[in-house]
């Protein structure tokens, strides 16, 4: 690892996508939960009755209009509900890190990168697969790094954020000139398909962001002006599986009744309304520390958990009502991919920027967390 005295400016010299082929849309999903509440309503007569989800509430209420997944088949029939990823051997790449790698290699592409110049992985992200070896470490062996380091990071849907930070500040420090910050999100995984609340919900995806030393980037790249992370405890996200749930007594997942703390729950109201402001807060003060406003914004790639938030948001911090030039989409055809979600909207929404305009990378969910990295473009 080359190790400088005096750091160097960090920049995002590319990015990395990649995208499940399998997609389901609002009226399959419904259509699904559907059945699965005949099934369950007939089969337990003594219990409150499931009621129907809705396609008018889930597009109206979250912006959802269908998400990728690894493989559907599984998750769609109404006698399984959940995925059904099978087991790989030890000596197979395991489904994370596959995936993590795929959006890697794009990203490698993207800058004309080596993987022999690349210092460390990171893999950030809302789950991990297992608990170790380190899914980073699986990926830097994927990648044929023969050097440098990895591990693994959870701040759940700010994982890329905090991710980009270290990253940067390694760089900054002179620890690192190349770090590919990665989030593979299998958040089918975690996501309760029997649960009408929340159904709809998440989709899988993988992103990945090379952070680099300014002086081997590539000519177009993105200055990174600023980072700022943010936490503050709340229960009202929240994922209760864990490696003790097995010293309770009761199994790694209770499978019974529509809503199961082992999985992910949330109060998604109270969110909503906690977490805009917390965000536009944030998001004010530290423009403002680096001499910026809303105006200067050309663009903001937002996190993708639900369209009404991101327009309170970005409102806030423009003072109009953004357009879907100023602050695009992808939770429609995504859904929420937790911490990847403002990276695919950065990924295919930056290269149409001129040089010199300048841009926010923001994330923020369960913890509560938030991150928010401001660029410039440079080509
Ligand atoms: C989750 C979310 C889309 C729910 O929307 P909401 O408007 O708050 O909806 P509520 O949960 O309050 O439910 C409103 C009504 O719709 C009903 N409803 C809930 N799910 C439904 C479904 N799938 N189909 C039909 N109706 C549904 C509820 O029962 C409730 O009915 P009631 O008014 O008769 O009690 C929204 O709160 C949200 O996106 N919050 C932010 C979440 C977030 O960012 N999380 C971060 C995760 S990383």
């Amino acid at each position: 690892m080359s190790q400088h005295a005096h750091g160097d400016t960090p920049v995002i010299s590319s990015t990395g996508l990649f995208t499940p082929s399998h997609i389901i849309s609002n009226a399959e999903l419904v259509a699904s939960f559907n059945a699965y509440a005949d099934r369950y309503n007939a089969a337990n007569p003594q219990a409150e009755p499931l009621t129907y989800s809705s396609v008018e509430f889930v597009e109206k209420a979250s912006g959802i209009k269908s998400r990728h997944v690894i493989d559907k088949r599984a998750i769609v029939d109404p006698d399984i509900m959940e995925p059904r990823y099978p087991e790989r051997p030890d000596d197979q790449i395991s489904l994370m890190a596959e995936i993590g790698v795929a959006a890697c290699r794009d990203a490698l592409e993207r800058a004309g990168r080596n993987i022999q110049d690349v210092d460390a992985v990171l893999c950030a992200a809302s789950n991990m697969q297992r608990a170790y070896p380190a899914m980073a470490v699986e990926i830097q062996h994927e990648l044929g790094m023969q050097r440098g380091f990895g591990f693994d990071m959870n701040v759940a849907c700010s994982s890329a954020t905090f991710g980009i930070q270290t990253a940067a500040d390694y760089i900054r420090s002179g620890n690192a000139r190349s770090v590919l910050v990665v989030n593979p999100e299998i958040t089918s995984g975690h996501l309760n398909w029997r649960d009408r609340d929340s159904h709809f919900i998440f989709g899988d995806v993988a992103t990945a962001i090379l952070v680099e030393a300014k002086d081997m980037a590539p000519a177009q790249h993105w200055e990174i002006l600023g980072t700022r992370l943010k936490t503050q405890f709340s229960n009202n996200i929240r994922n209760n599986f864990g490696f003790l749930n097995r010293a309770h007594g009761q199994g790694p997942v209770d499978q019974s009744g529509p809503r199961n703390d082992k999985l992910f729950v949330q109060e998604g109201r109270k969110v909503f309304k906690e977490v805009v402001p917390m965000v536009g807060q944030m998001i004010i003060e530290h423009a403002e520390s680096l001499g910026l406003s809303g105006t200067n914004l050309r663009r903001m790639w937002l996190h993708q958990a639900n369209t009404g938030m991101n327009r309170l948001i970005a409102q806030k911090v423009l003072g109009h009502e953004a357009s879907e030039d100023e602050s695009p989409t992808v939770l429609d055809t995504y859904a929420n991919t937790s911490s990847a979600g403002s990276i695919i909207a950065f990924h295919k929404h930056n290269e149409d920027l001129a040089a010199g305009d300048i841009g926010l990378i923001c994330s923020f969910g369960a913890g509560y967390s938030a991150g928010s990295v401001f660029v410039r473009k440079v080509a």
